[in-house]
C-alpha cells in the first residue's frame, strides 16, 4: 500500500502543529473500511486520487483528520469496555430469569471453585474423551462413519458424500468472492462440513433450524443440500448483524438477528414462530447453561425421525448432560478440532402430520 509523504503546507501548518503533529500515523490519510456493531476499522487511503476525492482540504487538514480518528477510537474502546462490563452482570441476570437461580449459582460456584482450587467441580469443567465414550454413544472419525452410526445406509452415505466433493469445490469459490468478517475458525470443520450436506441429503427436511451463522459457512451447505432437494426451509438465529455473508440472499432461508441483549427470550419467541423441527444444529454460544437453553427450547419441537445436533459439545456438558436426563444415546463426530453430537429421533420422521417428540 502507497503510503501519504508527510504534509507540506506553506500556510500555517509549520506555526500551527497540533498536540499530535509529531505521531507518523498524522501523516497519513484513513479511512474507514469495515464496521462492525462495536468498532470501525481505519485503514490509510491507498492513493492521493483517493484522497482529493474524498477531500480537498489542503494537507495539513488530515491532522483534523487523524485527530478526529483517535478521538473515534478511543471512544469505541471506551464504550466496548462498558458493554463487556454491563455485560457480564446483565448476562447472569438473563440466565437467572431463564434457568432460575439455583443452576446459575451452581454454575457460577462451579466455575469459581475451578479458578480458585484449581481442581473444580467436574460438572462445570469441560468434558473429557472418556465421558463421551462412557455416555455410550457411538464415537466416529469421519463423515461417512458418523452418518452410518446415525442409522443411513452406507451406500446411500457414499451416494451423498460423492456429491459433496463438487459441492465443496463450489464453496472454495465462494470464499475467494467474498470478504469474510469471521475467522475461519468460527466455521464448522471439515468432516462436520460434510455431514451437514449429507445429513440435509439423506434426511430431506421441511424445516432446519440453526443457531450461530458467523460468515454462513454452516448455512450455506445446508442450503446447498436443501436447493438440490429442492425443498425445505433453512431458519437460522444469530446475534450479529454482520453475520451470513456468504449466503448473502436464498429464497429456501430466512435469517433472523436475535436481540444481542435477550437473546435467550428473543429465540424462545422466534422458535413459536418456526414450528415444528426436523434437523437442528447448535453452533452459537457453547457456554453451559446457553447450550442447555437452546437445547431444551428446541427439543418438544422435534419431529419424529428428525436429528438434534449440536456442534462444539466438548466445550461444555450441557450435550452430555441433556442427552443422558432423556436417556438419549448421542453419536460423537470427533473433528480436528472440535467434536459434535447427535441424536436420531425414532419414527419415520412424518412432517405433515407434524408429529413432535414432547
Ligand atoms: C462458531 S460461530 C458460528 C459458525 C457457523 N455455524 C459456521 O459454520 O460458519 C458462532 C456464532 O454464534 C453467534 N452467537 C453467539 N451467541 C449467540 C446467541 N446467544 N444466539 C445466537 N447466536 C449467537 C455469534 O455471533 C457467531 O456468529
Amino acid at each position: 500500500m502507497r503510503q501519504q509523504s508527510p504534509p507540506v503546507c506553506a500556510g500555517f501548518w509549520p506555526r500551527r502543529p497540533t498536540r499530535i503533529s509529531w505521531h507518523p500515523y498524522a501523516a497519513m490519510c484513513w479511512r474507514p473500511t469495515a464496521s462492525t456493531p462495536i468498532s470501525t476499522h481505519w485503514q490509510p487511503c491507498s492513493g492521493r486520487s483517493a484522497h482529493r476525492n474524498r477531500t480537498s482540504i489542503p494537507c495539513c487538514a488530515r491532522h483534523v483528520q487523524w485527530e478526529a480518528i483517535s478521538s473515534d477510537m478511543s471512544s469505541q474502546k471506551q464504550s466496548h469496555n462498558e458493554e463487556v462490563a454491563v455485560g457480564r452482570t446483565s448476562t447472569v441476570r438473563r440466565w437467572v430469569r431463564h434457568s432460575g437461580v439455583g443452576p446459575v449459582a451452581s454454575v457460577v460456584g462451579g466455575y469459581l471453585a475451578m479458578h480458585t482450587l484449581g481442581t473444580g467441580i467436574r460438572r462445570y469443567t469441560p468434558p473429557t474423551v472418556m465421558d463421551f465414550t462412557r455416555s455410550g454413544g457411538a464415537l466416529a472419525t469421519s463423515a461417512a462413519a458418523f452418518l452410518e452410526n446415525l442409522g443411513w445406509p452406507a451406500a446411500e452415505v457414499e451416494e451423498v458424500l460423492h456429491e459433496y466433493r463438487e459441492v465443496s469445490e463450489l464453496l472454495v469459490r465462494r470464499y475467494a468472492e467474498i470478504e469474510l468478517f469471521y475467522p475461519r475458525t468460527h466455521g464448522v470443520e471439515a468432516e462436520t462440513s460434510a455431514v451437514l450436506y449429507g445429513l440435509n441429503r439423506l434426511l430431506k427436511p421441511q424445516s432446519v433450524v440453526e443457531t450461530g451463522v458467523a460468515d454462513g459457512r454452516s448455512s450455506w451447505l445446508i442450503l446447498a443440500a436443501l436447493e438440490r432437494n429442492g425443498q425445505g426451509r433453512l431458519h437460522s438465529f444469530d446475534i450479529n448483524r454482520t453475520a451470513g455473508r456468504l449466503v448473502g440472499q436464498h429464497p429456501q432461508w430466512r435469517l433472523e438477528i436475535l436481540d444481542r441483549k435477550e437473546p435467550e427470550a428473543s429465540l424462545a419467541h422466534a422458535l413459536q414462530r418456526v414450528g415444528p423441527i426436523d434437523l437442528f444444529f447448535h453452533d452459537s454460544d457453547h457456554l453451559y447453561l446457553p447450550q442447555l437453553f437452546e437445547y431444551s427450547q428446541v427439543w418438544p419441537r422435534m419431529t419424529e425421525g428428525g436429528v438434534f445436533a449440536s456442534d462444539d459439545v466438548n466445550c461444555s456438558r450441557a450435550f452430555l448432560d441433556f442427552c443422558q436426563e432423556r436417556g438419549q444415546r448421542p453419536r460423537f463426530l470427533f473433528d480436528s478440532r472440535k467434536i459434535t453430537g447427535a441424536v436420531r429421533l425414532p419414527g419415520a420422521r412424518s412432517v405433515q402430520q407434524g408429529q413432535l417428540v414432547g
